[in-house]
């Protein structure tokens, strides 16, 4: 069986994961959300006190790491050894953690085999930063999705309110610069837009009105969207 497979790339707080999530039910999609995936094993270099310079430490530490995910009712779990840390992974220390050693082959290599395996297995929405350039070139369709920094700042320090986190606005994005940085220009699988995707500015536009563009990018890329 031929699987769908629709790839959304671009920096963080762009709002890939809230879009590719709504996308994902209307479409009856798997969504996989490949930061996740990262974040769950720099959940694990921070727990055992891994620098995150020392590569040595960190390529050494990838064998013992098993990541899988899970769904429940729809939603993504991701399972760091068999325990569910998706409630864990959303720290500012991980962010920072996880952008640090994603620049590492062996950390990508590990989890770019893992991606392939489920894109293979069925119709996904994946996001990430390299998923059309890298994991998924033969995705059917693809999408760059981007805003402004100040604007995706806000929407984090929204998201962090709400969860009743303390954070400062001018510190957040900063910190969304910093990993746009480092996302950008590391040498392996850097975050860029596919030369054959769709380019998306989501800065004025609702979470519904990206949801409508990006099914009709896929429809008229072969899918089969039923009203
Ligand atoms: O999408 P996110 O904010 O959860 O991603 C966290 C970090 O993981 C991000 O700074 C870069 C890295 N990442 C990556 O290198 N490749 C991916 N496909 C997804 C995330």
């Amino acid at each position: 069986m031929t699987t769908y497979n629709i790839a959304i790339d671009g920096p963080a707080g762009a709002g890939k994961s809230t879009i590719a999530k709504k996308a994902a039910a209307k479409l009856g999609f798997i969504y996989v959300d490949t930061g996740a995936m990262y974040r769950a094993m720099a959940l694990y270099c921070l727990r055992e006190g891994i620098r995150r310079e020392d590569e040595q430490a960190v390529e050494a530490a990838c064998p013992k790491m098993a990541i899988s995910l899970k769904y429940q009712d729809g939603a993504q779990q991701v399972l760091l050894n068999g325990e569910d840390v998706s409630g864990l992974i959303r720290t500012e220390e991980v962010s920072a953690m996880t952008s640090a050693i994603s620049v590492y082959a062996p950390v990508r290599q590990k989890l770019l085999e893992l991606q392939r395996e489920l894109a293979g297995e069925e119709n996904v929405i994946m996001d990430g930063r390299d998923i059309g350039t890298c994991v998924l070139p033969w995705a059917q369709t693809k999408i760059y999705l981007t805003a402004g920094s100040h604007v995706r700042a806000l929407r984090r320090y929204k998201e962090q309110q709400e969860k009743g986190l303390m954070c400062n606005l001018e510190e957040i994005e900063q910190d969304i610069i910093e990993r746009d940085y480092r996302d950008m220009h590391r040498d392996i699988a850097p975050l860029k837009q596919a030369e054959d995707a769709v380019y998306l500015d989501s800065s004025d536009m609702t979470i519904d009105q990206v949801v409508d563009a990006i099914i009709k990018e896929a429809a008229k890329r072969g899918l089969e969207v039923r009203d």
